[in-house]
């Protein structure tokens, strides 16, 4: 079982925490997509972070139905849904697999979704079982859009690059406690997961590094993902992955939490830092798009 499913998994802090995806990007999902804008699915959905956004940046659509295999996640969805039912009367959540859409069945005709979109969360998926099941459920023409983000790097701080990579993937730090292969596929982006060319057309794969930043500025990027984070908050973030989650229950009582020794090191090599320092991270990001065969 993923952590993300486990009773104890904090559904409301992974959401204040983890990062959104910029206006920019959905514009370009937007200009995509063609013909009805009925239903989008958005499978693996979390607690919202990208089905709400895709019914405020993508309003045209007039149903946005959110999926997660974790009944923690989908109520921690539904409970942001009840702080402003207004403002997200248009959105839905469903307890689902993403490599199943049988919950649609009753509601709506097979073949009538204009869009699903999988976000962050396909590394967990069965590929094949996903576009299958995908190519069975999206109307002809309608599109897939996967996006995401790998690792994050600090672009003023490099010595914390490595430190970060150290802390996640170390065998003495959370590397053994990532579940696998979903954790490699995941910073690895999805490079050797492709669409099927027999259901699939017009298909776009984009990769943004951190080399791409060269003479380039972030609003050249339309997936440019960042924050500014206190050392503190870093913390807080850190504290939402799977991982340490994991890491945390086989060691309860550890003398020193790995996020407070990662701070400290951060410290010692930029001496200037404290825990109220704000840093920027940025993220690896990608995205790949396509329309469902005539
Ligand atoms: C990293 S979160 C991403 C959440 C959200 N899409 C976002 O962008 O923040 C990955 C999500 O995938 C869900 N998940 C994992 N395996 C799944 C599966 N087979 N079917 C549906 N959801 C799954 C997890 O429960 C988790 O909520």
């Amino acid at each position: 079982m993923s952590a993300f499913s486990a009773q104890d998994f904090n559904a409301k802090r992974y959401s204040s925490v983890r990062p959104t995806y910029p206006d920019s990007f959905y514009k370009v999902l937007s200009d995509y997509h063609r013909g009805p804008r009925e239903l989008v699915v958005d499978v693996g959905c979390g607690p919202g972070i990208a089905t709400f956004q895709l019914s405020e940046q993508l309003d045209s659509f007039q149903r946005v139905i959110g999926t997660d295999l974790s009944p923690t996640m989908v109520e921690g969805a539904r409970s942001i849904q009840k702080q402003n039912p207004q403002r997200h009367s248009r959105v839905s959540f469903e307890q689902s697999p993403g490599e199943s859409f049988k919950f649609l069945e009753s509601k709506t005709d097979k073949q009538k979704c204009d869009m699903i979109t999988a976000v962050e969360c396909v590394h967990w998926f069965d590929f094949s079982k996903f576009q299958e099941a995908v190519a069975d459920t999206l109307r002809p023409g309608g599109t897939l859009a996967i996006w995401g983000y790998g690792d994050f790097f600090f672009p003023d701080y490099p010595l914390l690059t490595a430190e970060i990579d150290h802390l996640s993937y170390a065998d003495d730090k959370l590397g053994p406690y990532w579940q696998q292969p979903g954790r490699r596929i995941a910073c690895e982006m999805l490079k050797d997961l492709h669409y099927d060319p027999k259901w699939f057309q017009d298909i776009e794969e984009v990769y943004f590094y951190e080399n791409d930043l060269e003479g380039k500025g972030p609003n050249d990027i339309p997936l440019f993902m960042y924050q500014r984070l206190t050392l503190a908050q870093l913390k807080e973030y850190i504290k939402s992955w799977s991982g340490y989650h994991s890491w945390k229950k086989d060691n309860p009582s550890a003398e020193k939490d790995i996020t407070d020794a990662f701070v400290d090191r951060a410290i010692e090599l930029y001496p200037q830092l404290n825990e109220n320092s704000e840093l920027q991270i940025t993220w690896r990001t990608f995205w790949m798009f396509a329309r469902r065969r005539y």
